[in-house]
Order: structure tokens, then sequence, then C-alpha cells
């Protein structure tokens, strides 16, 4: 961890930090963290654990339950394609197939350099305009294959 990210790390437990007589809230405070930090280094479990008052497996199990908490540092943009059925049913396997042509990588990866990684959600609510993809907190509807490339390309700065 940079020194940085220490001192980011340090803020939010320090904003997470329950007040005596209430419960922690782990799930809460794994959020901020990745929030500011884009995601929750596994070094840092032990001081969490501390500054909550749980345990050190308390801590990795709601880490380890909830698909949205990552451990691995991602890249600069978050590209999410949703595989919910709505998107299914219109193609998405389609636009995923384009997106992963397009940033040659695979669902899990992060692109040479660090501008991209792939992920893959299940259904965001934007079924409506199904199919879905997601960049970094945008959401983008009705996406088509063909589109990738220019959908993408701005966000290569
Ligand atoms: S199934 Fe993809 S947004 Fe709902």
């Amino acid at each position: 961890m940079t020194s940085r990210h220490e001192a980011t790390l340090a803020e939010v437990l320090e904003s997470c930090r329950p007040m005596p007589l209430t419960e922690p809230n782990i799930l809460k405070t794994l959020l901020s963290i990745q929030d500011r930090m884009g995601h929750v280094p596994t070094n840092a479990v032990p001081r969490i654990a501390q500054v909550l008052g749980v345990s050190e497996a308390q801590v990795v199990g709601v880490l380890s339950y909830y698909p949205d908490l990552r451990t691995e540092a991602t890249g600069r943009h978050l590209i999410r394609i949703c595989i919910g059925e709505s998107c299914k049913a219109n193609h998405g396997d389609r636009v995923l197939r384009a997106i992963r042509e397009y940033l040659r990588a695979e669902v899990g990866t992060t692109t040479p350099g660090g501008p991209f990684t792939l992920e893959t959600v299940s259904c965001v609510g934007n079924c409506a305009v199904s199919p879905t993809v997601m960049i970094d907190q945008d959401l983008c509807g009705r996406v088509t294959p063909s589109q990738i490339p220019s959908l993408l390309e701005p966000y290569r700065l």
C-alpha cells in the first residue's frame, strides 16, 4: 500500500469507527474503503478488524460474500457488462464479445497499462433499454457491438 493509500485508509476507518454502544457496520466500512481506494486491500483486514472491534474472520467473511467488493485494484476505468436475463435476451453476449475483442481482454482482467478492467454484473435495473454496459458510473443502454469502439475510445485518454 502506498503512503497515500495508507492515509486514505486511516481517514475512512476513522469516519467508520463505531460509536460506543453501537454495532460496527462491516459492509458499510468496506464499501466506503472501496469507494475511496477502488478496492479493499487484503493487507488492510487486520486494521479494519481492529478499528471496528470485530475479528479478522468476520471482515474476510463479508469481503468474500459480496461480489461487488473487490480486493484487487482495477484499471482507471471499470467496464461492467450486464449478464442478466434481459440483457442476455437482447444479445448482450454479442456486446461482451465485441468488448473482449476491442480490449483484447477477458472478463476479470485489466488491460496492459491499466486503462480498463472488464467485469460482468447481474441486472443493474436498466432492463428496459438492454443490453447494458456500465463504464465507471455511466450507464449505457441499447448497446450494439458496432458501437463499442466509439463508446470506449474516449475513456482511453
Ligand atoms: S438484465 Fe441487464 S439491466 Fe437488467
